[in-house]
């Protein structure tokens, strides 16, 4: 369990009983929207990549992604029973978890659709990449001495397009409440120690070489054109 999921039981904790889904609806409690944390399925066979076991996969999946999504869920329900007279910390803390929890999930979708080794770096990539680092061997090397900088830590690195800045760039994640406003994931790279201490140990630097032969570049060119 993550320090995070900590900090969630203990903010849930707060606000007293769960109801169902729709429930909240009656005796005007503000609605919620359960369809929202469905689990997104893998786009590709977990026993397919390379370097990455199905196993690793599976657990990363189903309790770290999928606990994001419960907890989504969980603490959206819990806002959603918050009597009118409940102290403003009571619902900062549900929402500061909150902001976690659905960030969590969404950055998993990002990172586990941009996996299945698939495709090459399209010339209009190509050439964002270029523009921004020189080239695309210096991307790279930025963005995995950007990952190296979180080994043994906890955060994501992603490939942005960034509307303020018009053009793409590295950006460092220290946990799931980081970003860079105003920007279109590309890439994005799980450094939790998740993702590959099962396979990997403490090791780093190999599951960087076992992501990067595990891009869907397909995936990442059409998140660039649109
Ligand atoms: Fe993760």
């Amino acid at each position: 369990m993550e320090r995070r999921d900590f900090m969630t039981l203990g903010a849930v904790a707060v606000a007293g009983s769960v109801l169902n889904a729709g429930e909240s609806t009656q005796n005007n409690l503000k609605p919620t929207h359960a369809e929202a944390y469905e689990l997104k399925p893998l786009n590709f066979n977990p026993k397919s990549l390379k370097g990455l076991s199905e196993k690793i996969i599976m657990s990363h999946y189903n309790n770290n992604y999928g606990g994001a999504v419960k907890r989504g869920k969980i603490i959206e329900e819990k806002i959603a029973q918050l009597q009118s007279n409940a102290n403003p910390f009571e619902l900062g803390a549900l929402k500061r978890e909150q902001m976690a929890a659905i960030n969590s999930m969404i950055l998993h979708e990002y990172y586990f659709d941009n996996l299945g080794a698939s495709g090459k770096v399209s010339d209009t990539l190509t050439k964002a990449l270029t523009a921004s680092f020189g080239s695309i061997e210096k991307w790279e090397d930025e963005f995995r001495k950007t990952a190296l900088s979180l080994g043994g830590g906890s955060g994501w690195v992603f490939l942005v397009y960034n509307d303020r800045l018009k053009r793409v760039e590295n950006v460092w994640a220290w946990d799931h409440m980081h970003g860079l406003w105003d920007s279109k994931i590309l890439l994005a790279l799980d450094m939790y120690e998740h993702s590959y201490q099962m396979d990997f140990g403490a090791n780093a630097k190999e599951y960087l070489n076992a992501f990067f032969a595990n891009i869907n570049w397909d995936v990442v060119n059409k998140r660039f054109e649109k």
